[in-house]
């Protein structure tokens, strides 16, 4: 049997192997190495646990350090399983710092890498996570892309063989989730009565004074904002001594409960590339506390809209926002697995 080792490490790796994971199982001796990037239970373990996926193989414990730190263990550690195990293909989720940690260590072990997730762009090149983007494509063997705007991007950087467009794994993870109302009972809410807001990029959180007028803002809405805290938010957020008045600082949430939560609010606050493409599944208004995004569909359908940190903007759509009657779906209609599982065999039979 053909061996494929899947690289993960932070929640949003998670959520896209979550689709994959039993049905990489069901065909591949399929083994997992967590880096340990997110070692929180709700940023890690509650994702195994809530979305079955098999459990991790090894685990690197590499914990949060500088970047290149962190990237640099984790390619190291990867490089030393990799010799050991000799899998037939490394499977890259994403764009996080793990992903790429992961696709050296797979590009200097000679191992073919698959990634999932391949020519998505935001052409902000600040954000760690567009270089992470750019440098596992290069090295890839095989680009699961999830929409025709990432094939054509990966075209325009002249990358044109084994590119696929498979769909977005994290609408399959998505549909896997049963809605609840009962996590809005325990955050005091009704429905459609409250925004839904996260923050964690970079952008937001290491300069304490955009993270200070985006809370401002959230203040002043007229609904009450109900906003899980990654923790790299809440270590500025210490720092700031002001007590914002409107908005309910909550822990991470499960993947369900976030989904849940995302549907039946008003509307949506992020800048999480993961989020703005769960509002548009949704069908909920998005704004997206950045100047750029990497799912311009979302954008040029009108559901979501690039506001940045302007207070203006923000309290004009909060009340102004009207959703769109069209919902295309740019992002495929869902069961990526049997597609991926299809082109990994061929790739690893009929060569
Ligand atoms: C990472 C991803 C980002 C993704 C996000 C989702 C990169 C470059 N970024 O960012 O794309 O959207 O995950 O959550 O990989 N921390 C904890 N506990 C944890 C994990 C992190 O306290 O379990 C703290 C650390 O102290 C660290 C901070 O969070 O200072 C940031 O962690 P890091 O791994 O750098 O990346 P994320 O911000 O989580």
């Amino acid at each position: 049997m053909k061996k494929i080792i899947s690289i993960v490490g932070a929640r949003p790796n998670f959520i896209k192997l979550a689709a994959l994971s039993t049905v990489l199982e069901k065909h591949f001796d399929h083994v997992i190495i967590h880096t340990g990037q997110h070692y929180d239970y709700g940023l890690s373990q509650n994702f195994f646990d809530e979305l079955l996926i098999q459990q991790p193989n090894y685990n690197l414990s590499v914990g949060s350090q500088d970047r290149h730190d962190q990237i640099s263990k984790i390619r190291k550690g990867c490089e030393k399983i990799l010799i050991k195990e000799k899998p037939d293909i490394v499977m890259i989720y994403g764009d996080t710092n793990s992903s790429l940690g992961g696709a050296e260590a797979a590009f200097e072990t000679k191992i073919p890498i698959a990634h999932v997730e391949a020519g998505v762009r935001c052409f902000d090149d600040t954000m760690p996570e567009e270089i992470n983007r750019k440098t596992i494509d290069k090295i890839s063997n095989i680009l699961f892309c999830p929409t025709e705007i990432s094939i054509e991007n990966l075209r325009s950087e002249g990358v044109v063989e084994n590119v696929y467009l498979v769909g977005d794994t994290m609408h399959d993870a998505l549909l896997r989730i049963k809605l609840n109302l009962s996590i809005l009972k325990v955050t005091g809410v009704k429905p459609k009565k409250y925004y839904f807001a996260t923050i964690h990029r970079q952008k937001n959180t290491n300069h304490i004074r955009r993270l200070e007028i985006l809370l401002k803002v959230f203040s002043k809405l007229d609904k009450k904002v109900i906003f899980p805290l990654h923790p790299r938010t809440k270590k500025v957020l210490l720092k700031l001594k002001n007590n914002f008045k409107n908005i309910n600082l909550i822990e991470p949430l499960n993947f369900g409960n976030s989904i849940s939560l995302q549907k039946h609010s008003k509307m949506i606050l992020t800048d999480s590339g993961g989020v703005q493409k769960e509002a548009y599944y949704l069908k909920v208004p998005c704004l997206t506390l950045r100047n750029t995004t990497e799912w311009p569909e979302t954008v040029k359908s009108g559901w979501n809209k690039l506001v940045d940190d302007d207070e203006n903007k923000i309290l004009y759509y909060s009340k102004k926002f009207v959703p769109p009657k069209r919902h295309p779906s740019y992002f495929g209609k869902g069961h990526v697995a049997p597609k991926i599982i299809n082109i990994l065999k061929e790739y690893l039979y009929d060569k």
